[in-house]
């Protein structure tokens, strides 16, 4: 009985901090919640990836896509992912000039930094894999 309550409240605790954790993030970055720009820091634009595009680049770049993006950016990167029409700031469509006219850079950046409601995937990928998602974003992007 007394385990049990330990045991409920340490749950309580676990769920609390984790809701609490996640509205401190959306605090966190309060250029979320406007539809302000998201600009990437001028230096990312620098940023080259020292990997070979080779034949296997978009496959895997389009595994990792439908797997960690594909929910709230759409299969074919439109912004329109089921779970993207909940949140406040649309999902980007990777169509969309403003995105297409950025540097390799600056979506690498952005996809390993996050923003409000875009997850930071900085430790969650390679570098490769990484520079894989920027080739298919691109290659998203080239396609009707
Ligand atoms: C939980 C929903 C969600 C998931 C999952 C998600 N994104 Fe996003 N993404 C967003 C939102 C929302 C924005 C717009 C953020 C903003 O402008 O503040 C965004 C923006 C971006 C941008 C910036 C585009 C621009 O406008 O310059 C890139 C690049 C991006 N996402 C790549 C990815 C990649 C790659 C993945 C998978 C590895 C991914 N996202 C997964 C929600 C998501």
């Amino acid at each position: 009985m007394f385990l049990n309550s330990i045991l409920g409240a340490s749950f309580i605790l676990l769920f609390g901090s984790a809701i609490a954790g996640f509205s401190f993030q959306n605090n966190a970055h309060p250029a979320s919640l406007s539809q302000e720009p998201w600009v990437a820091p001028a230096w990312a634009d620098t940023l080259k990836s020292p990997f070979h595009e080779e034949p296997l680049t978009l496959a895997q770049g389009e595994e990792l896509f439908t797997l960690y993006c594909a929910s709230c950016h759409g299969d074919a990167g439109y912004g329109d992912g089921a779970a993207g029409g909940a949140l406040g700031q649309k999902p980007a469509n990777f169509h969309d000039t403003l995105v297409k006219k950025q540097t390799d850079g600056a979506l690498f950046w952005k996809l390993s930094n996050g923003r409000g409601n875009m997850p930071p995937f900085k430790d969650v990928f390679e570098d490769e894999q990484k520079w894989q998602l920027v080739a298919y974003i691109r290659h998203l992007g080239k396609t009707e």
